[in-house]
């Protein structure tokens, strides 16, 4: 089994006098759609936030690419490859579909193609964001939008283009907080299908937290199940949701 690309190790995080994370260690593997699940109040979200730097947490590691990024800045940690989705600065409504991608893709032309020697450069590095950007607009299935202000997009395809976005910064591992929230089912499936699609023709990583698990299951190779600040169960999706733990978990939280 590869080592994984993303790990937590023991990680706390209080507040005030709550605990939020009493000791949390997860994996995730490279290549995978790993999720976290559990009842509201459980520690998904601060987990992420702990993880993509937004929280310093009160002891633990975060380790990204075996290197610890623990108490890094947000910046710090999206720009080694590490992306919360909306991170990303959330899209210029006016501006169309595929603008929106490569003003992501760190062109920000200004300064360097004023330093003449390095226009040339310059010029190679905006081709190669036009035909990322290009490439992602096909993986995302967007294409057809390119020219479309993203004012204009409905939710699903606006979920997209933060990952598009995403993608055009350099992620290789991408976290969501409920990414189906607020979608109808349909919408909610394309959404996870075009995830799926990144996760296995681009090869990037995903950690998600969703609590539509009817929809999400499917598409998740790996499940950490969390509870009152802790991981209770962790395995494949069929396994975790067979565990009497996690069951109790849920018919416990009647949200
Ligand atoms: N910034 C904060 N200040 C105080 N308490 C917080 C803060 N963020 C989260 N919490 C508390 O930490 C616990 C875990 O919350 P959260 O991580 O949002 O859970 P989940 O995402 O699983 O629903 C909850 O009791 C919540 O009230
Ligand atoms: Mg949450």
């Amino acid at each position: 089994m590869p080592l994984p690309i993303l790990a937590t190790e023991g990680v706390r995080k209080t507040f005030g006098g709550l605990c939020a994370l009493s000791g949390v260690d997860i994996e995730v593997r490279p290549g995978t759609m790993t999720m976290l699940i559990g009842p509201n109040g459980s520690g998904k979200t601060t987990l992420l936030n702990v993880i993509s730097g937004f929280y310093r947490p009160d002891g633990g590691k975060v380790l990204f690419e075996d290197k610890e990024i623990t108490g890094m800045r947000p910046e710090r940690i999206s720009k080694m490859g590490l992306v919360r989705t909306f991170q990303v600065p959330s899209p210029f409504q006016k501006l169309s579909v595929l603008e929106n991608l490569l003003i992501a893709g760190d062109g920000n032309p200004g300064e360097s193609f004023m330093l003449a020697p390095l226009r040339n450069a310059w010029m190679k590095k905006e081709k190669e964001i036009y035909e990322r950007a290009l490439k992602n607009l096909e993986l995302l299935s967007l294409t057809h939008l390119w020219d479309k202000p993203a004012g204009t997009l409905s939710g699903g395809q606006l979920k997209l283009l933060e990952v598009g976005r995403a993608l055009m910064t350099g992620a290789r591992v991408i976290m969501m907080d409920e990414p189906a929230s607020g979608l109808n089912p349909t919408l909610a499936h394309k959404v996870f299908e075009h995830l799926d699609r990144v996760k296995k023709e681009a090869g990037l990583t995903f950690l998600i937290i969703e609590h539509r698990l009817d929809i999400a299951l499917q598409y998740v190779d790996y499940v950490f199940a969390m509870a009152s600040g802790q991981v209770i169960a962790h395995g494949k999706g069929d396994e975790v949701m067979a565990d009497p733990k996690v069951i109790e978990g849920y018919l416990g939280s009647a949200e």
